[in-house]
């Protein structure tokens, strides 16, 4: 993509493309980058301690969409907490209550004790304000914790380390479930927590209590991860029953710590840098919408400092780490205005740049579309990578995919797939279906803490 923008000079021209060109990454990249790919999945089926980790999260067996019960489910991991009430209806129906609450920054890095004690609060209120936990009988809670958990068992296993922005002492090597069940204990809030899902599994899971033949489970939100189905025999680690089918959570957001094959531009670096987890979670710090503006604000930083962008001005607001947002990027892809307005209107209105001229207005858009065209292209690299490893080039197969950037980034899934295509051919990519699976991991937590009570 060249960009050419009138009224800059030509040598301007050449420096904004150079800052958009850092962002390119080609069919050759992908390809090498899916190769890598499909590798480090191996060595975290082979062994503990792997890149990506390739967790079995105890989920076996198949939906058939004719479970049914009233179950719980708690999610946190994303922006909010959400507590539900599921109701398995049968016939791939449910119906659903839900509450959201806000998790505040203060207990996201806090101590992990006060976070619990908040959930559990939250889980409280909702009981009371739905008239539920009256019975003797505990209610059966799926604790989505959409974190990298080392699993034990299916409601056993130790944090191995935070990511998105949470940081909560005490935490790291512990189980949050049992912390989790104290904090209910404590407040004798009559719960019991059969299961600890992670979101990619919960969404493979409801999107298969209605299509079963969904094969992964993906978040592309403020994280990103995967989850497939995974013959039990091509697991070295498992020590347990080879003659299944598990879900494995990937936790592919890791993959690349050691910085061989993705992409890093500077901008990246400085981002990274300045991250609560440097140099981990790359590929996630590429896809996820957590990341996105910081590296969109760096590279427009970049053209300020060289004096092209904004009368080499900024403000207070963009000089601030984090402060430029990913959905701010969505709203300036999608401005077609002729002046580029509502664009203007962010940039002026929102992060407080004095003036901004056409020229300004349409470097940002080419900025954005660079960073957002970059994550879509290098999310399709895990999928050609699942694919390629399970032997399904060329089979059918849904996607079942939830957040923020796939549901409403623009031309997000577009380029995925123009991307997939370039990797594994046009052909094979016609099979691959990719769906939205809205707020499923609420629905996937209660079906599993369903399967998990009945054992
Ligand atoms: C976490 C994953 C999670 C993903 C999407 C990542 O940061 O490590 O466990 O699935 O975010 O929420």
């Amino acid at each position: 993509m060249v960009v050419s923008i009138p009224n800059l000079t030509p040598v301007q021209n050449a420096s904004v493309n150079t800052v958009v060109e850092r962002f390119n990454v080609s069919t050759d990249r992908l390809k090498k980058i899916t190769e890598q790919f499909v590798i480090e999945m191996r060595k975290g089926l082979d062994h503990q301690g792997a890149t990506i980790a390739m967790i079995p999260s105890f989920v076996s067996g198949r939906c058939t969409g004719e479970e049914k019960g009233t179950f719980m489910a708690l999610d946190l991991g994303g922006t909010n907490l959400r507590v539900c009430q599921v109701n398995l209806l049968g016939g791939g129906e449910h119906t659903i209550r839900q509450q959201k609450y806000v998790v505040s920054e203060e207990l996201k890095v806090g101590p992990m004790r006060n976070l619990c004690d908040f959930i559990a609060d939250c889980v409280d209120s909702f009981l009371t304000e739905n008239g539920l936990g009256d019975s003797n009988e505990p209610i059966q809670l799926g604790y989505t914790f959409s974190f990298p958990i080392l699993q034990t068992s299916i409601n056993r296993g130790v944090l191995k380390q935070w990511t998105k922005g949470f940081n909560c002492t005490g935490a790291v090597g512990k189980d949050p479930t049992i912390l989790l069940q104290d904090s209910f204990r404590r407040k004798n809030i009559n719960v019991n927590i059969a299961a600890i899902v992670n979101d990619t599994v919960g969404t493979l899971m409801a999107y298969a209590y209605k299509h079963p033949n969904t094969t992964m489970g993906v978040i592309m939100g403020t994280g990103f991860n995967a989850s497939y189905y995974e013959d039990m025999n091509n697991v070295k680690k498992w020590t347990g029953d080879k003659n299944q089918e598990m879900v494995i959570n990937m936790e592919c957001g890791a993959f690349d710590c050691e910085r061989r094959v993705l992409p890093m531009t500077v901008y990246d670096n400085k981002m990274d840098r300045e991250s609560i987890n440097v140099h981990q979670q790359l590929h996630e710090k590429m896809v996820a919408g957590m990341y996105l503006g910081e590296i969109t604000r760096n590279a427009l930083l970049d053209l300020v400092d060289q004096q092209i962008l904004f009368g080499g001005d900024s403000s207070k607001e963009l000089n601030k780490n984090w402060s430029f947002e990913t959905a701010y990027m969505s709203t300036i892809e999608v401005d077609e205005t002729s002046d580029l307005s509502d664009t203007g209107h962010i940039l002026e209105s929102v992060m407080n740049i004095p003036s901004t001229t056409l020229a300004d207005r349409q470097i940002v858009k080419a900025v954005c579309h660079a960073v957002g065209l970059r994550a879509a292209r290098i999310a399709a690299c895990h999928i050609a990578g699942v694919l390629t490893h399970t032997n399904k080039l060329g089979e059918e197969s849904i996607i079942a995919i939830d957040g923020s950037l796939f549901e409403f980034y623009p031309n997000f899934e577009k380029n995925m797939s123009q991307a997939l295509s370039e990797i594994i051919g046009e052909e094979s990519r016609s099979k691959v279906k990719f769906d939205l699976a809205r707020d499923g991991s609420g629905l996937g937590a209660a079906i599993i803490a369903m399967i998990a009570s009945k054992h």
